[in-house]
């Protein structure tokens, strides 16, 4: 039993650490900062944002982003002090094993997969409906039984396209008197502008990390860019009208509008913030981990907790929220700015679609760099380790993870991959801010170039928010994550525990 528990000895980490020559230290606070903000800014801001706002919370969706901000911030800060003083790159995978011991390592490390790998696959889908729809209107229509996950069914919408039949757009279309079964009716295959993004990136992270820090600084670029544009513009746009009531009133339901409706609103856009961690997997490709890591994380969640404040400002100003419940809520908003605004339109879905690559490329980075540090502890088999001689990357992992990666996306719909993304990751943050704590006690004399303030408060509050957050998630997500985590329990129980290097 107490095997289960054996911790890695910090000075073992940092040994490992500054002995480690496998992989190459070039990045710097500037280049962590726009890895975590290409990590975070995309699906949840291009395309969560109008549902939550139209379904949930109205305008005060912007309470909503200031609530999870500040819950992710709580875990930001927890994160900052493990990567500064424990710069390896297996991220709450190491800090775990540090402080709880090996299997909670293990947990987490197996838990991490649904962060980085699940949310890869998520995020492609929505890149791969931003495409199709860029794509059309150049007319280039791409046949639909290849655009959506396997088996589901899409019917063809007069003025708007194919879309998946899910129950909302049925209750929609039946509310606006259209029969569905008089509609073109057709079931998917596979999503293949999805598999592509996946397998494309997944090539340029096998070349290396510079190469895509480079691509992932670029994308970065484009959707801060157009995302200033979109403030700057509409904030001349917004009729004050739009933001009465401020906080609709409640229906009588939970979660629908009202004080409730914002809590729901900030659960849904939780999602929104995922990413930040990803910084934290890099930390032995970083120059100056010991600095730069709470920089690259605290600054990454900073700016873009800002940005997405400011948007639901003038997004839910200049138009009214009750129109938001679109897949593009930007867009919408463009076109409520009037037709000499049209232009913007085009260069709002580019950005989108830089956005969501460089978010499927920072996660499906941290992947194989989690898997690396499992592997090299024994956890998991030796091939996760390789590290390609000239590209100097953890290449057999990438593989790995980029075929999984675009076999989930090509076969599952976003729903059901979005939410076990947000109870794998709210759980890795409970773990994190929980092993601040127990590491405060047990190892008070260890170096932290960075201290997570007014702990343990700070670190309990931020456990506590995940652990009711977790709790607000459907049953099925719940019991999803439940026997994703059994079958972690057997490969560890039956592989794991074996070769763990601790004992040898
Ligand atoms: N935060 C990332 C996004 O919104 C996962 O796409």
């Amino acid at each position: 039993m107490s095997k289960l528990f054996i911790t890695k000895p910090i000075s073992k980490l940092l040994a490992e650490s500054n002995s480690d020559q496998g992989l190459r230290r070039t990045l710097t606070a500037t280049n962590l900062t726009t890895l975590g903000i290409g990590a975070v800014i995309g699906a949840g801001i291009f395309v969560l944002t109008g549902q939550a706002a139209a379904q949930y919370a109205g305008p005060a969706i912007v309470i909503s982003f200031l609530i999870s901000g500040f819950a992710c911030l709580l875990a930001g800060l927890c994160y900052a002090e493990f990567a500064s003083m424990i710069p390896i790159s297996g991220s709450a995978y190491t800090y775990a094993y540090a402080t709880m011991g090996e299997f909670m390592a293990w947990i987490i490390g197996w838990d991490l997969i649904l962060e980085y790998l699940f949310a890869a696959s998520t995020v492609a889908v929505g890149w791969s409906g931003y495409v199709v729809s860029f794509l059309k209107d150049f007319g280039l229509i791409i046949p639909a039984q290849f655009t959506a996950a396997w088996g589901s069914v899409l019917v063809d919408i007069p003025n708007i396209g194919w879309k998946s039949l899910t129950p909302e757009l049925i209750k929609n279309l039946t509310d606006s008197g259209i029969g569905i079964d008089s509609l073109p009716h057709l079931t998917a295959i596979l999503n293949l502008p999805a598999m592509f993004i996946v397998a494309a990136v997944s090539l340029l992270l096998l070349i290396g990390i510079r190469e895509s820090a480079r691509f992932n600084n670029g994308m970065v670029f484009i959707k801060v860019f157009v995302i200033l544009l979109f403030i700057g513009i509409g904030a001349f746009f917004i009729t004050k009208a739009n933001w009465k009531p401020f906080i609709p009133e409640n229906t009588g339901e939970w979660g629908h509008y009202g004080w409730s409706g914002i809590f729901r609103g900030a659960a849904v856009i939780f999602f929104a913030y995922i990413g930040f961690d990803a910084v934290s997997t890099a930390a032995q490709e970083a120059k100056n981990p010991q600095r730069d890591m709470p920089i690259g994380i605290l600054g990454s969640l900073g700016i873009s907790t800002i940005l997405y404040i400011l948007v639901a400002i003038v997004l839910t100003g200049i138009v009214s929220y009750t129109f938001l419940n679109v897949s593009d809520p930007i867009a919408v908003g463009v076109d409520a700015m009037g037709s000499d605004l049209f232009w913007l339109r085009p260069i709002i879905k580019i950005a989108a679609i830089a956005g969501l690559s460089s978010v499927i490329l920072v996660l499906l980075m941290g992947q194989p760099r989690i898997f690396y540090s499992m592997s090299k502890d024994g956890l998991l088999p030796p091939v996760f380790s390789k590290i390609h001689p000239r590209f100097k990357t953890p290449y057999a992992s990438t593989l790995i993870t980029g075929s999984i990666a675009l076999i989930l996306a090509g076969i599952l719909p976003i729903n059901i991959l979005g939410e076990l993304v947000s109870i794998g990751t709210l759980l890795a943050f409970a773990i994190v801010c929980i092993a601040v704590v127990i590491l405060r006690i047990k190892r008070p004399d260890i170096k932290r170039s960075f201290k997570t303030p007014f702990s343990p408060f700070v670190p309990i509050l931020g456990a506590g928010i995940c652990i009711l957050q977790m709790l607000s998630l459907p049953w099925e997500t719940w019991a999803r994550l439940i026997v994703w985590m059994a079958l972690g329990f057997i490969i560890y129980f039956t592989y794991g525990i074996r070769n763990s290097k601790l004992r040898e």
